[in-house]
């Protein structure tokens, strides 16, 4: 990597960074990071990116989801677990339509930063610093609290690290066991129509199983059945942070950020020049970019020059997130100047982010049904572009949370101050994540009959 070092970016422009009262302080705690063990290997990106080249040409599917924020207070072993849980379930309900690997990736063990719209925050005539994460400063709107803390860059360390070895003992510990695909379902998602889809699901599964254990094929032959492989992901707007996390690889020489298995820039962070740019370009991670309706097809490519000069299939996610209404005035440019230049990428979908309104009582909200028509929009214009809809990147969670309106359970504009509890943006909640995944399950289930049809 040519004029690259994991310090470069510190010679760029760097937005949404908070600024550290005492800069000394700061770069004090860096350096002593730079000392703490790595969170993910080099050779598990790797493997990660390995499989996320199958989502580029169409034979794998990338699920992507967690907090908006991850925080201190939610930090409790069963919300890891719930959350875990939900992406299992969407992802054995996708797999079972499309016939495909679902690759799955957490926003989860290291999703603390957050870019803001602005740097203050106004209440009753008085001005604060924006919350800008637990990574940086308090939620409470208290002038001690809101002042960055760069010391809170070691206990989210810690966290991240707990969470991913929890996360890891999920995934190969037994708990992610195929047969075990029955129990996943979770008892408040019981009254929706989707847990009874999901429970017919599961039983097929399980007589598929069966079937295969009569044939010799078992989790103790084949491992695959035994347990999943599950990847960690977060936005790197923390770029001190991700420095001090960033080792190079003593096998080949490369520069992993060892702080998650793969970084995406955010739409804020992603303008010409940028440091987040600068410093995601050197390290060796699968890295995704939120594409937003600001952002031209000129620039995309540049970017694209930038981030994957080598043109890898697997390096490089392209996450579109414009909004329901501007799915079909923003998107097909992109992707055909992404297909005239022969670009490998995986086009995934963010839902979430374009569909943020203030509800009628006051809180930001998401409509479920806004969420599913940009999928839907999504996945049509790919049809019609002839590419691929490779992934889905959502904000979620495991827990009972009424923070975004509608779905089979309906929340009400009214229902949504019962359990608001996010430390950001609105998530799905577990009976809201379990729906959007059978509506996905469907467009994959008609992609595939379209395929052999013409096969
Ligand atoms: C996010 O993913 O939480 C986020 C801030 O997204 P975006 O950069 O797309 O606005
Ligand atoms: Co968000």
């Amino acid at each position: 990597m040519k004029n690259w070092t994991p310090d470069s970016w510190r010679q760029a422009e760097a937005r949404q960074m908070p600024a550290w009262p005492d800069a000394a302080k700061a770069a004090a705690v860096e350096a002593e990071m730079k000392s703490f063990p790595p969170l993910v290997f080099a050779g598990e990106a790797r493997e990660l990116k390995s499989q996320l080249s199958e989502v580029v040409f169409g034979r794998a599917f990338l699920l992507q989801g967690g907090d908006c924020a991850e925080s201190f207070a939610e930090f409790h072993p069963n919300n890891i677990r719930d959350t875990f849980r939900v992406l299992l379930q969407m992802a054995v309900t996708l797999t079972f339509a499309s016939h495909m690997p679902v690759v799955k990736v957490g926003r989860m063990a290291g999703q603390f930063a957050k870019p803001r719209s602005s740097d203050v925050e106004e209440m009753g005539g008085v001005s604060l610093p924006s919350y800008r994460g637990d990574i940086v400063n308090d939620i409470n709107f208290e002038a001690a609290a809101r002042m960055p803390d760069p010391e809170r860059q070691k206990r989210a360390y810690m966290q991240a690290a707990a969470t991913l070895n929890l996360l890891r003992a999920f995934a190969t510990g037994g708990y992610a066991n195929l047969h075990q695909v029955h129990k996943w379902n979770l008892d408040f998602v019981a009254r929706s129509p989707w847990a009874e889809r999901y429970a017919e699901v599961a039983s097929r599964i399980g007589e598929a199983l069966s079937f295969m254990e009569a044939c010799g094929i078992s989790p103790e032959t084949v491992p695959q059945l035994k347990g999943t492989q599950f990847y960690t992901s977060h936005e790197a707007l923390l770029l001190g942070y991700e420095e001090a996390m960033t080792r190079q690889d003593s096998l080949t020489g490369d520069w992993v950020d060892t702080s998650a298995h793969m970084l995406w820039i955010g739409d804020r962070t992603r303008f010409p020049g940028s440091a987040h740019v600068e410093f995601l370009r050197g390290v060796m991670n699968p890295v995704g970019v939120k594409c937003g309706p600001s952002l031209k097809a000129d620039d995309l490519l540049r970017l694209i020059d930038e981030l994957n000069p080598t043109n890898e299939a697997g390096r490089l996610t392209l996450i579109s997130r414009f909004g329901a209404d501007n799915v079909e005035a923003h998107l097909p440019a992109l992707v055909r100047a992404v297909q005239r230049e022969g670009r490998h990428v995986i086009w995934s979908c963010d839902p979430m982010h374009g569909n943020t309104v203030k509800s009628s009582s006051g809180y930001k909200t998401r409509p479920f049904d806004r969420i599913l028509a940009e999928v839907r929009q999504v996945f049509a214009v790919h049809r019609g572009e002839g590419s691929h809809a490779g992934g889905i990147h959502i904000e979620m969670t495991g827990q009972n949370v009424t923070e975004c309106t509608g779905g089979a359970i309906c929340v009400t504009d009214e229902g949504l101050a019962d359990r608001y509890h996010t430390h950001c943006d609105p998530r799905l909640n577990a009976s809201q994540s379990l729906e959007l995944a059978f509506l996905i399950a469907e467009e994959l289930a008609a992609d595939r009959r379209r395929l052999q049809q013409a096969a």
